[in-house]
């Protein structure tokens, strides 16, 4: 069968509104290390790792192991109503690195029931449905979730079990508070912070919903310390902090293990997914457990950390700190934001090279404005298909390649993919000049 075929008929069967990436969408049929071969037999070195999800790689035995052997017990599933030891292996894993005191975790399938959990743990704890949330922030697809995603592209509803208040998100690029230095852009966005709770807010709101690197919305970020400015006025409401770790989490960022270190804050809350079951539905919610006990009924998820996730969860954490990926991560993340700052600082299409470690985004633009080029930024990402690298698209105006490349990502790895972007770059920015 070939992946004309597939794609025929995936178009027959599946809704429209689940996006296929490339002019001619790829079928992948296998994957080793950091590369992934197509149904042609073509093979790519993979810089999006399924969305950050693959964050170890793709056939690594250790995690392929344990997942076997859990499979061969006989016991794929038995349910939370039974003990399961996998589970309580990684709680007590996760509680350790999370950072936050006396933690307890639940676990779910996705990260946006992981949000769900913790809008569920803060409002009850709360006794309120007032919410704040971040403009351009992605927290996944059910009511709540997209009720705080601040991006129409993304929110398929109105409908919003919470009462939701926006908040500037401090980037450097866009919006009001745009082209403030970093000092003068943290104290507008804490002004921005009061302004909203006083005017939009009847006080006593529940929580306000995070990430420290907004991943759909592109890679931006506020300036590092912002959560904690924003603590200090939280603080004096009793308002709580998720920090939504979805995308920055697992030392991904190189500098932290988590987004919201390098904000010098303990968030209440913190939501993980993706990259911790390297391709195994694996979620959840950290928090002290003064505050995620506050559930006053039953609330269980049928597969949330089930055996054969959790054991791949396990054997994720164990070879990430084992093999100090956090660091490798910071290292060759170096090499490749280095190297495409320096391969496109003579780029007036180019506005900005940005991100964290292995959280790396390019934005394009109109040359010489800030005025967003979603066909250059098309143009970029099939070109690196093309020169045999995936990449992924972000941003509220689709203007943005992102990398989120596994964690093992060699030097060597990076080096081959940075050329093969400032190619695409290049060879698109040139053909773009010519067109106009
Ligand atoms: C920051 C963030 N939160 C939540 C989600 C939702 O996760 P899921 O797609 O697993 O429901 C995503 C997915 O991209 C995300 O990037």
């Amino acid at each position: 069968m070939t992946s004309d075929d597939l794609l025929a008929r995936h178009r027959a069967v599946l809704p429209s509104w689940m996006p296929l990436y490339y002019a001619e969408p790829l079928e992948l049929v296998s994957g080793s290390g950091r590369r992934v071969t197509d149904a042609a037999g073509r093979t790519y070195l993979d810089f999006f790792g399924g969305v950050l999800t693959n964050m170890i790689g793709y056939d690594i035995p250790e995690i392929r192991e344990a997942v076997e052997r859990q499979v061969r017990t006989g016991i794929v599933h038995s349910s939370t109503l039974y003990l399961i030891r996998q589970q309580v292996e990684l709680a007590e894993k996760i509680a350790r690195v999370s950072g936050i005191p006396d933690a307890r975790v639940f676990f779910t399938n996705s990260g946006t029931e992981a949000n769900e959990a913790a809008l569920l743990v803060a409002t009850n704890h709360r006794r309120s449905h007032q919410v704040l949330a971040v403009r351009n922030s992605y927290h996944g697809r059910s009511y709540a979730a997209m009720g705080v995603t601040g991006n129409r592209g993304w929110s398929a509803s109105a409908l919003n079990p919470l009462q939701v208040a926006w908040l500037h998100s401090g980037e450097r690029l866009r919006g009001l508070l745009a082209r403030l230095d970093e000092s003068d852009r943290i104290d507008a966005a804490v002004e921005d912070l009061r302004e909203v709770l006083a005017t939009q807010t009847a006080g006593d709101v529940a929580c306000l919903i995070a990430e420290p690197i907004q991943g759909v919305g592109g890679f931006v970020h506020g300036p590092d310390g912002l959560f904690a400015a924003w603590k200090k006025v939280l603080d004096e409401h009793g308002i709580l902090l998720i920090s939504d770790e979805v995308q920055t989490g697992w030392g991904r960022t190189g500098e932290h293990f988590w987004g919201y270190e390098a904000h010098g804050v303990t968030p209440d809350l913190l939501t993980f997914a993706k990259g911790i079951g390297n391709g195994f539905a694996l979620a959840g919610v950290v928090g002290r457990a003064e505050v995620l006990e506050s559930v006053p009924a039953i609330s269980f998820s049928t597969y949330g950390g089930n055996p054969v996730s959790t054991a791949a969860g396990n054997a994720v954490v164990d070879y990430l700190l084992n093999h100090d990926l956090q660091a490798n991560a910071a290292r060759v993340g170096a090499i490749l934001g280095d190297g495409l700052r320096a391969a496109t600082a003579d780029l007036d299409s180019v506005a900005e090279v940005r991100g964290k470690g292995l959280m790396l985004g390019v934005e394009f633009v109109r040359p010489g404005t800030t005025e967003p080029d979603p066909t250059l930024t098309t143009r970029v990402f099939e070109a690196c298909r093309e020169g045999g690298l995936l990449v992924g698209k972000g941003g509220l105006h689709g203007n943005v390649v992102r990398m989120g490349p596994p964690l093992t990502l060699t030097e060597d790895e990076a080096r081959e993919g940075l050329a093969i972007l400032v190619e695409a770059i290049r060879s698109s920015v040139a053909a773009a000049e010519v067109i106009a």
